[in-house]
C-alpha cells in the first residue's frame, strides 16, 4: 500500500488516472520520480494527504482505468508505440512548422523563441532517433525474448535509452523555462497560443511515455 514516504514513480505506476492526479498537483514522477512522495509534495508546498486523498478516490468505482502494470511486455511495447510514438510523429512535424512561423513573425519582440526553436529542433532530431531506436531494435527485442526465442541482451540498449530520455528531460526544462511554463505573452496571436499549448502537451506525454518505458517497461523486461 503506498504512503507519504513511497517513491513517487511507485506512487504513479501504471494508473494513467494517477498520473493526471500527480500532474494537477504539479508534481514530475517521471526524471524526479526517485523522491517520496512526501518530499516532492513538501518542495511544492503541497500537503501530502491530500495527494493521497485524490489518488484513493479516483481508484475507486468500476472505471478506474488501465493498469499498465499488468499488460505484458509485448502488449506495453504495443502500448508504447501506438500511444506516445504515433503521437510524437504526428506532433513534432506539426510543431515544428508552427516554431518556425512564430519565429519568423515574432523574434524581434520575443527573442527567447529562438533558442527555443533551436531546441525543439534538437530535441525533434534526438527523439526521431530515439523511437526508430526503440522500434527496430529494442521492442523487437523484448518481444523475442518475452516469446521465449533469447535474443540479445538488454542492458546495454536500455542504458542508451535512459541516458536519451535524460537529454530530452534536460531539453523540456530548457523549454518549460524559456516560456515561463508555456505561458504565452500578452499579446500572443493564435499561432503563438497554439505553438504553446502544443509544447504543454508534449511535455505531459513525455512524461508519460518516458515514465512507462523508465519504470514499467524497462524495469520489467531487464528481470527478464
Ligand atoms: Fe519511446
Ligand atoms: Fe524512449
Amino acid at each position: 500500500m503506498m504512503n507519504t514516504q513511497t517513491p513517487v514513480r511507485d506512487v504513479a505506476g501504471g494508473h494513467p488516472r494517477i498520473w493526471s492526479v500527480l500532474e494537477r498537483f504539479g508534481i514530475d514522477y517521471c526524471c524526479s520520480g526517485g523522491q517520496s512522495l512526501q518530499a516532492a509534495c513538501a518542495q511544492r508546498g503541497i500537503p501530502a494527504d491530500e495527494v493521497l486523498a485524490e489518488i484513493a478516490q479516483v481508484l475507486q468505482g468500476p472505471n478506474s482505468g488501465p493498469d499498465l502494470g499488468r499488460l505484458s511486455l509485448s502488449e506495453l511495447a504495443d502500448y508504447v508505440e501506438r500511444i506516445h510514438h504515433d503521437y510524437l510523429k504526428s506532433e513534432l512535424p506539426s510543431l515544428r512548422a508552427r516554431l518556425r512561423k512564430v519565429i519568423e513573425a515574432h523574434a524581434a519582440e520575443h527573442p527567447e523563441v529562438v533558442e527555443l526553436g533551436q531546441i525543439f529542433d534538437d530535441f525533434a532530431d534526438e527523439m526521431e532517433s530515439h523511437m526508430m531506436k526503440e522500434e527496430r531494435m529494442l521492442f523487437p527485442a523484448i518481444r523475442q525474448m518475452e516469446s521465449g526465442g533469447g535474443g540479445m541482451p538488454l542492458e546495454g540498449p536500455v542504458e542508451v535509452m535512459l541516458a536519451e530520455h535524460r537529454s530530452a528531460d534536460m531539453a523540456l526544462a530548457r523549454m518549460r523555462e524559456l516560456t515561463q511554463g508555456f505561458t504565452p505573452p500578452e499579446d500572443a496571436c493564435n499561432t503563438y497560443r497554439s505553438l504553446y499549448q502544443g509544447l504543454a502537451d508534449l511535455d505531459r506525454d513525455m512524461r508519460r511515455h518516458v515514465h512507462t518505458e523508465n519504470d514499467i517497461l524497462f524495469p520489467a523486461a531487464l528481470r527478464g
